[in-house]
């Protein structure tokens, strides 16, 4: 089993890799993202955009909406990667969109690793989120 360190580690790599298949030729922001399923797979996705800007999707909606529709019902956790070296924290962090829907898949205590930046759990993310029950 590995340990959280290992799991951030390995999440952070895969988001990395994934952030070299970004189609972002509009904002020349390239994105990665990482999930990993209660099945032990890594799921990778990356942000693609599109002429019709608003049709744009982040990273992180592909990786969990690819997982999920590959048949995992939960995601444990996430890693998110900008590939630029010269962003700031906040140009690293998950937009609002991404949060509420990892918070449709992920537990509250779940873990988001913004590479670059830190480890936070959603609910630190996303407070008092909407949720349908
Ligand atoms: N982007 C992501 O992929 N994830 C985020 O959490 C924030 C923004 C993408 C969307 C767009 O393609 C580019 O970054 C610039 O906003």
């Amino acid at each position: 089993m590995p340990s959280d360190a290992q799991i951030q580690k390995m999440l952070i790599a895969e988001a990395r890799q994934a952030s070299e298949t970004a189609y972002a030729p509009y904002s020349s922001f390239p994105v990665g993202a990482a999930v990993l399923t209660p099945s032990r797979e890594i799921i990778r996705g990356a942000n693609i955009e599109n002429a019709s800007y608003g049709l744009s999707i982040c990273a992180e909606r592909v990786a969990i909406f690819t997982a999920v529709a590959s048949g995992a019902t939960r995601i444990e956790a996430l890693a998110v990667c900008v590939a630029s070296e010269v962003n700031s924290p906040a140009e690293r962090m998950p937009c609002g969109a991404c949060r509420q829907v990892m918070t449709e898949f992920m537990d509250p205590s779940a873990m988001v690793y913004v590479d670059g930046v830190g480890a936070f759990p959603l609910k630190d993310l996303l407070p008092n989120a909407f949720i349908l029950k």
